[in-house]
């Protein structure tokens, strides 16, 4: 049994295969003329690894290099997808080794963060994965925007198709990547493919003449809906522009339907508006996403209030140590900790898996709900250290379109 890289031509033969079984309706002739032009050339420069026995593949994992901002750094991180195995030989062991192979040579790579969207998501929480909120869907009716109307704003909008209008959206989302705690962004040879498949419409809003939000959407049909993939706006005005934008079609359909960040309060937007906000999360397809730290390299320098404390990492190949984190300049520094008066006597340590010093980092649990999930073992003097070194917040990892 070997593991290896597989690029080209092999992964339509040894990757692609498992991956279809596992993801797509079966049984289906696989076309590779069509996968040739429509998918393969958007697989390179990621990393596809596949476990071979006798020239059969039993399993495969891809990781993609993608950057994300962890609470206003912008880190290089491993994007793990199209993990499958052969239906014959689940439950071997075969994933386990492969995704340890994966995310070493993503971490000895430089990759400081990794994300996924689980199955299920104890299965990754072994990994040292953590969850991060799932976006909102809104449901509002396209009338209830009437009285943006006649609203004078003072922005414009620009309409066309994401194929015309890539080179604004690509540059737009680079810029939610600095601004945006969580944004993650493909490698630039991936994101094309929404150039190329030129599927959605795309609506933007300038300030100024600078870009300030964006909204990709389809039409399903006349009284239908319309079907936003995400609304990305880094100002109010921004979104009352793209709202304005929908309100235009009060004689067209029914409905809006639109993906938007987890800290998003729709109820607010305009007086009126009857909402519906939905958080559908299930097993194994719509998964709230999960993130991990791959090095503590990823904590040096994140702004930080002035805490102080010893944090012991256990149970994990890629983090285990023990390292002193001060935040007392406002940066966090990451010390080693290994000394037993390091941070001196008094210094309050915690002990933490992969997952608990994820969550804290990401900022999506307190320490004390790291104690209850099981993630960790905090003492009351290590919690308030904690807190003040990883404040809360809220991350949007927005994904696809
Ligand atoms: C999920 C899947 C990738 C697991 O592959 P696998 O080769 O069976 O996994 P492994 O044998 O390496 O399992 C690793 C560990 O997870 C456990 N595990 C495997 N599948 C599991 C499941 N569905 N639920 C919970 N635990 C599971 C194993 O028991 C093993 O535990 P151990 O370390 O205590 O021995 C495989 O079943 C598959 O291809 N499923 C369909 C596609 C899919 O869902 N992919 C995941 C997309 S995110």
């Amino acid at each position: 049994m070997t593991i290896r890289r597989v690029s080209g031509e092999e992964i339509l033969t040894l990757s692609h295969p498992l991956r279809a079984y596992a993801f797509d309706a079966s049984p289906k002739v696989a076309d590779h003329d069509e996968l040739r032009r429509t998918w393969l050339p958007y697989q390179e420069g990621s990393r596809t690894l596949v476990v071979e026995e006798d020239g059969t593949a039993l399993a495969t994992a891809t990781a993609i290099p993608m950057r994300q901002n962890l609470r206003g750094r912008v880190l290089p991180m491993a994007g793990v997808a199209g993990v499958a195995s052969h239906p014959l030989a689940r439950r071997q062991g075969h994933v386990k080794k492969l995704l340890h192979h994966l995310l070493d040579e993503a971490h000895d790579e430089g990759q400081l963060l990794s994300a996924l969207y689980p199955f299920r998501p104890s299965f990754y929480e072994r990994f040292g994965y953590v969850g991060v909120p799932a976006p909102r869907t809104v449901t509002f009716p396209v009338a209830d925007l009437a009285a943006l109307l006649r609203a004078e704003l003072p922005g414009e909008v620009t309409w066309g198709r994401t194929g015309t209008g890539y080179d604004e959206y690509s540059a737009f989302l680079d810029r939610c990547l600095g601004e945006w705690h969580g944004f993650a962004v493909f490698p630039e040879r991936r994101r094309v493919w929404v150039r190329d498949d030129d599927s959605r419409w795309l609506v933007t809003a300038r300030v100024d003449g600078v870009t300030e939000g964006l909204l990709t959407y389809r039409i399903d049909d006349h009284g239908g809906t319309v079907h936003a993939d995400g609304l990305l706006a880094l100002s109010p005005l921004a979104r009352t522009l793209l709202l304005q934008f929908l309100a235009r079609h009060v004689d067209q359909v029914d409905r809006v339907s639109v993906v938007v960040a987890p800290g998003e309060l729709p109820e607010l937007w305009l007086t009126d508006l009857a909402v519906v906000c939905e958080t559908r999360v299930t097993r194994p397809d719509h998964s709230a996403p999960m993130v991990r730290l791959l090095s503590t390299d990823a904590l040096a320098g994140l702004p930080a209030g002035a805490g102080r404390c010893r944090v012991e990492l256990t149970g994990d190949r890629w983090l285990a140590g023990t390292y002193l984190l001060d935040g007392t300049t406002g940066h966090l520094e990451v010390l080693p900790g290994t000394t037993g008066t390091a941070g001196g006597a008094a210094t309050p340590t915690a002990t933490l898996t992969a997952a608990g010093l994820s969550a804290l980092a990401y900022g999506v649990l307190d320490p004390a709900e790291v104690v209850v999930r099981g993630l960790g073992a905090v003492p009351a003097d290590a919690v308030g250290e904690l807190r003040r070194l990883f404040p809360r917040e809220l991350p949007y990892l927005h994904a696809g379109f």
